[in-house]
């Protein structure tokens, strides 16, 4: 096979990226080793900042999002007697919008399947070849057996931390913190029993209020790393919510429900920097990971491929190398905003059992929640800078 564009990976990164390819006119084949169920299923962030939302409605993929997306204006904050509420929109005239990962991913698919994009799932064996050279090609196993290849202008890493591409970058510098903690997730058939997310500090640890839609919930719980989810019964779950939450608190009640999924999640910051050698690019998690406070990996994921699309359409039609040798410094300076944001909201709001951290993240807190540039802060980050901050 050739393409102008091989994408290694079917996830948000990698189909919006084809999708902008598809607008700018440039041709790209995408391999994965997932099945599209599975691809589609799974289950991530649900938080769309400003600039993301702005950004697929303006290329056609609006129409579910403006339908089905619950917009929020702010976020709760709160710690033991407190709850706060941050209005983005009064803050920084930005909004966030409540739309999962799994629904991005779908939208994604159907408007690639329109428009006769070539993905081939259910792959084994990805390699990438001769990044140095101006002809790279892809090599993998097809689902019966087949040995394939794809030549290609470039290749781009959409395959988060586990696939190929990160490792075929030869001698990057990576940076990396393992966090002292879990999250335990559910995901639960019940209304959501605040308007907007909960992010609360308890001394028994961290809880967040999330949700998917007007019938289901998604809440978490920092739990100790090496958690076994056997331990936790969905009854032990939702007293612990209740608890942290501050059930029966000023008239607030947390309303349990039917939970129809559960896993434990580790937390992990982690840059590898440059995001490019030669012909080889890399995107969302293949380059980054962000711990999910603050629900940065799929904005992120989403701004470099708004950077990349163009860096690329330019490369291989004109020949211009001029956006695609600033793309690794330009997506690296966001990278490390968000990565700066996710580890500061994590280690604001999860207990590590010191008592003198207690009390400065109480204070942190506190102000936030109080102050005009405290909250200010807070808002900015996370309603997203605008795309190429
Ligand atoms: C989620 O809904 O899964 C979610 C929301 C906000 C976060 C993290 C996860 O900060």
């Amino acid at each position: 096979m050739r393409t102008q564009v091989a994408i290694v990976g079917a996830g948000p990164a990698g189909l919006l990226l084809s999708h902008l390819l598809d607008r700018a006119g440039v041709e790209s084949v995408i391999v994965e080793t997932r099945s599209r169920a599975y691809v589609e299923a799974r289950i991530r962030a649900g938080i769309l900042e400003q600039s993301t939302v702005d950004l697929l409605r303006g290329v056609g993929l609006g129409e579910r999002l403006d339908r089905e997306g619950d917009v929020h204006r702010g976020i709760h904050l709160q710690w033991p007697g407190e709850r706060h509420h941050l209005d983005f929109a009064d803050l920084v005239g930005r909004t966030v919008t409540v739309y999962g990962q799994t629904e991005v991913t779908k939208d994604l698919g159907r408007a690639r399947e329109a428009a006769g994009q070539r993905i081939h799932y259910e792959v084994a064996d990805t390699r990438v070849h001769d990044i140095e050279t101006d002809s790279p090609f892809v090599t993998f196993t097809g689902p019966d057996g087949r040995a394939e290849r794809i030549d290609a202008d470039v290749v781009v890493g959409c395959d988060g931390s586990f696939g190929p591409c990160r490792a075929a970058v030869p001698n990057p510098q990576t940076w990396e913190r393992t966090y002292p903690y879990s999250w335990l997730g559910v995901l639960a058939n019940v209304a959501p029993s605040t308007d907007e997310l909960i992010y609360a500090w308890h001394p028994d640890g961290f809880a967040l209020h999330s949700m998917r839609s007007a019938t289901v919930s998604r809440l978490y719980l920092q739990v100790p790393n090496g958690t076994d989810i056997a331990e936790w019964s969905d009854d032990r779950i939702w007293d612990a919510l209740a608890e942290r939450l501050g059930h029966g608190r000023d008239g607030w009640t947390l309303t349990p429900g039917p939970i129809t999924e559960k896993s434990v999640l580790p937390m992990r910051s982690f840059v590898q920097q440059p995001m490019r050698h030669g012909r080889l690019f890399l995107a969302g998690d293949a380059a980054h990971i962000v711990p999910p406070t603050g629900a940065k990996g799929l904005n992120l994921a989403v701004a470099d491929v708004a950077l990349l699309a163009p860096a690329l359409a330019a490369l291989v039609d004109d020949g211009d190398e001029k956006l695609a040798d600033a793309y690794s410094e330009t997506a690296l300076r966001r990278v490390w905003r968000c990565t700066h944001f996710s580890w500061w909201m994590t280690t604001m709001l999860h207990t590590s059992g010191d008592a003198f951290d207690a009390q400065l993240q109480l204070s942190q807190l506190r102000w936030v929640a109080t102050s005009e540039a405290g909250a200010t802060g807070l808002a900015e980050n996370y309603a997203g800078l605008p795309i190429g901050f």
